[in-house]
């Protein structure tokens, strides 16, 4: 027999990811249901942290091996766009050159999302943003060691 709650607890959840797909598309929807890059990472060589205008705060930490990003993960206080363009700015980054990761742009994380809804669209440029500071602040240490 099963739980009536429990029931009740699938179908909301079902209606909630039918709404998820339907408004942002499926691209953002699997990173939304297993956001894979998200958690604070222990010991990282560097770390960016930036507050959006929005008031939502965004991290995200780097592990960097030969000047290239050999892992990266995030954490943010922000909404469900929110996490998946962090994921998505740590899905780019992972495996480039610092260089290269430095480049990466609010655009290319929205591409890689099929896109958001206008409104939420800063959400992926706060996560670029935040992976430049990461990048930049690790520079900065590297100078400090010269
Ligand atoms: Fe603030 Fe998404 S980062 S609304």
């Amino acid at each position: 027999m099963t739980d009536p709650l429990d029931d009740l607890v699938q179908q909301v959840q079902g209606s909630i990811d039918q709404e998820v797909r339907e408004e942002f598309g499926e691209a953002v929807y699997r990173r939304w249901k297993a956001p894979e890059y998200f958690g604070r990472m222990d010991s990282p060589d560097s770390f960016g942290v930036l507050t959006g205008s929005c008031g939502d705060v965004m991290e995200i930490y780097l592990r960097v091996e030969g000047h290239r990003v050999a892992a990266c993960s995030f954490s943010t206080t922000g909404c469900g766009p929110s996490v998946v363009s962090g994921s998505g700015a740590c899905e780019l980054a992972w495996g480039r050159d610092l260089e290269d990761a430095a480049t990466i742009e609010g655009s290319d994380i929205l591409y890689l999302l099929g896109g958001l809804p206008p409104e939420k669209e800063h959400c992926a440029h706060l996560a670029a943003q935040t992976l430049r500071e990461a990048v930049r602040t690790y520079w900065q240490g590297e100078d400090r060691l010269r």
